[in-house]
Parts: structure tokens; C-alpha cells; sequence
């Protein structure tokens, strides 16, 4: 299916943007994830939490395919992007991985310039037809990942010579210049201090409006503060989602009870 037939599919239930539904998944023999189901609504920031080693990260690699590069790793189950299947034999993994993006818990900018990193993308996806157009792809990206004041003057500097935080919202304006639907975050702030935290916290709340966001996180209080949904994993299983509000105050599962309270993880 090319990249036009998959956004004219016919809509799945208009505040579902992907479905994870008997998702498994093992390294070699052994399994990762159990029989996952997690629903993520669309232009909203679903976070997924839980103790190490239970799966955030392995579930977070199904939503576009990453998992495909892991030799030894298999997945099977559905997972659908707008009712479509990415596991469809004629979807095209690079085109799903425009437009269901990833940032990753270590800012990992290309060693080129700050306009050179969140120009690769449009240019290999031949999203701007002149040097002008480009241009305006850049900035915006630039501008949407609040970033743009901090490096105007900057552009040809290397993106590798900014800070941290800065460099982690270069990484996310990269993300934007495809135009993705869906934006993946691995812990995209454990790298970083508290004032630059702070300002990715207030960009995903940001990017909400245009994109659905799925973040792992280690911090609860960050699930609390960036998400309004949460889904707990539990030794590879989902053993709640919900509200986020619901999830910490009122937890169902006395697993998810027992994290909350710092009793397990
Ligand atoms: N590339 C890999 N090869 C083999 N096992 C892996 C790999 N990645 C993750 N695992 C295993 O899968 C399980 C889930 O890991 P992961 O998804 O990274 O958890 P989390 O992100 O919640 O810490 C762990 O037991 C981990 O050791
Ligand atoms: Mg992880």
C-alpha cells in the first residue's frame, strides 16, 4: 500500500490513533511482552510507566516497526495505525517511521549542522520542492520545538555543540520536519537537568495540539505532569490504563497500587 492509500483508509473510531491489540514479543526464547493491549487517543500524551525491565521500551519499538531491526526479536499481534495494520505486508517501514517518529533517551543529533539535522528528513522524504521551501520547513520546525530563538544565529554551528537540552529539542524539531501523526519518546529526559526538563515537559504539553505522543518515562511525577493517560506495564504485561489522574489516585490493580506508593520498582 503506498504512503496515499494508507491516510485514505477508512478512519478507525476517530479518537483511536493506534491500537495495540494480543501484542507478544521475545527475544530469542524469551518473552517480552504478554498479550498487550493499550489504546492511544488521538492529540492526547499517553505515558507508560512501570519498573525496569518490563517492557516500556519493547512496546514503544512495536508502534513503528523498530523492533525489526533487533535481530532476534519477534512480534506478533496487531497494532494499527488509523485502523491499518503495520504489520501489512505492503506498508512501507520507512514511510511509518515518518509518521510515527521516535525520540530517544539520549539526545542523538547527526554530526552536521543544527539546520542540517532537521533538514535530512524532508530532504530524503522530498517534502520541499526549492531551497526557500526548505528553509520554511527548518524554521517552523525549529519555531514548534521551541527552539528557533536559541539558535538563529546559529544554524551552521554543529548541533553536537549545543546543550543537552537544547540538543534534545533539536532531536525533536528533526521528529516534527517529517510531519509525523505520532510522535515516540524513551525517556527523553533522564539526560537532562531540571530547567531543561522542565522545558521539554512544556513543549510536549505544547505538541500535544498537533500530535498524539506516547512517553516512557521512569519519573511518575512526569507521567503526572505531561500525560492524561497512563498505562502501567508490569513483568511485560499491561496491568492497567486509564486517566492519568485515575491511575495515581485511584488505582485499580494492587500491582499498579504498590509502584505508586513506591512498594515495587
Ligand atoms: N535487544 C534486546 N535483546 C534481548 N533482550 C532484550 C532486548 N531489549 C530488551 N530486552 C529484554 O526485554 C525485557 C524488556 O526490556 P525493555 O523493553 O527494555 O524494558 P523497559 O524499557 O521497561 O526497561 C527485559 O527483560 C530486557 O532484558
Ligand atoms: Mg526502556
Amino acid at each position: 500500500m503506498s504512503a496515499i492509500a494508507m491516510r485514505n483508509q477508512e478512519a478507525a473510531p476517530a479518537d483511536i490513533k493506534m491500537r495495540a491489540a494480543g501484542v507478544d514479543v521475545s527475544y530469542g526464547d524469551k518473552q517480552a511482552l504478554f498479550a498487550v493491549n493499550v489504546a492511544i487517543e488521538t492529540n492526547t500524551v499517553t505515558a507508560l510507566i512501570g519498573p525496569s525491565g518490563c517492557g516500556k521500551s519493547t512496546f514503544l519499538r512495536c508502534l513503528n516497526r523498530m523492533n525489526d531491526v533487533i535481530e532476534g526479536c519477534r512480534v506478533s499481534g496487531q497494532i494499527t495505525l488509523d485502523g491499518v495494520d503495520v504489520h501489512d505486508r505492503a506498508i512501507d517501514v520507512v514511510e511509518l517511521r515518518a509518521r510515527v517518529g521516535m525520540v530517544f533517551q539520549k539526545p542523538n543529533p547527526f554530526p552536521k549542522s543544527v539546520y542540517e539535522n532537521v533538514a535530512y528528513g524532508p530532504r530524503i522524504h522530498g517534502l520541499a520542492n526549492s531551497r526557500a521551501e526548505l528553509d520554511d520547513i527548518v524554521h517552523s520546525s525549529l519555531r514548534r520545538a521551541g527552539l528557533i530563538d536559541e539558535v538563529r544565529d546559529r544554524l551552521d554551528e554543529p548541533g553536537t555543540g549545543l546543550s543537552g537540552g537544547q540538543q534534545q529539542r533539536l532531536c525533536i524539531a528533526r521528529a516534527i520536519a517529517v510531519e509525523p501523526e505520532v510522535i515516540l519518546m524513551d525517556e527523553p529526559c533522564s539526560a537532562l537537568d531540571p530547567i531543561a526538563t522542565a522545558k521539554v515537559e512544556e513543549l510536549i504539553d505544547d505538541l500535544r495540539e498537533r500530535y498524539t505522543i506516547v512517553i516512557v518515562t521512569h519519573s511518575m511525577q512526569q507521567a503526572a505532569r505531561v500525560s492524561q493517560r497512563t498505562a502501567f506495564f508490569h513483568l511485560g504485561e499491561v496491568v492497567e490504563q486509564g486517566e492519568t489522574g485515575q491511575i495515581f489516585t485511584k488505582p485499580v490493580d494492587e500491582r499498579t497500587q504498590a509502584y505508586i506508593t513506591g512498594r515495587i520498582g
